[in-house]
């Protein structure tokens, strides 16, 4: 006499798992996918969003570079925490920084030498080499940073 090798009762049908199961295990793996894919799309959303971590801005002291570096009339950008900074060197070789966020809505500001003013391309604001708003639509003077120097090397702090 053969036994037979599956669990089929004789006379009946080969028994399937019940249907609710495999519906379980379909949904268990659509969620996964779907939260897989949530991830995917919402991570890189999130990232592009929010400023790059840096110390905390009142902490920062930034060296900017040496004195040689900077020429009278100019101006450069460097990085302060999270914001743009620009260090000017005046036509009389004086050194003023500031954060070069536009007080209007937050262009960064750039130095124009031919004119003698720090600029705002985005509506054409202007400040004078004081920091303050001198025309266009910007209603408040730019954030004023501290220079200080230590032997040739130039560093610049919240004032
Ligand atoms: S953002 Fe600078 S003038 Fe408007």
């Amino acid at each position: 006499m053969s036994v037979p090798n599956d669990r089929s009762v004789p006379g009946e049908a080969p028994t399937d798992p019940p249907s609710s199961v495999r519906r379980r295990i379909l949904d268990v793996l659509l969620g996964v996918s779907f939260f897989t894919w949530l991830g995917s799309v919402v991570y890189p959303v999130v990232r592009y969003l929010l400023p790059p971590e840096g110390p905390a801005l009142e902490q920062r002291t930034i060296r900017v570079g040496e004195v040689k570096d900077f020429k009278k009339n100019s101006g450069t950008l460097f990085r302060m925490g999270a914001k743009p900074g620009i260090l000017i060197c005046t036509p009389s070789g004086e050194l003023r920084a500031f954060l070069a966020v536009c007080t209007h809505l937050q262009c960064t500001v750039q130095y124009k030498p031919d004119e003698g003013v720090i600029w705002c391309a985005c509506h054409n604001g202007r400040y004078n080499l004081q920091g303050i708003n001198i025309s266009g639509p910007p209603p408040r003077p730019l954030t004023p940073l501290q220079v200080k120097l230590k032997g040739n090397e130039v560093y610049v702090s919240l004032a």
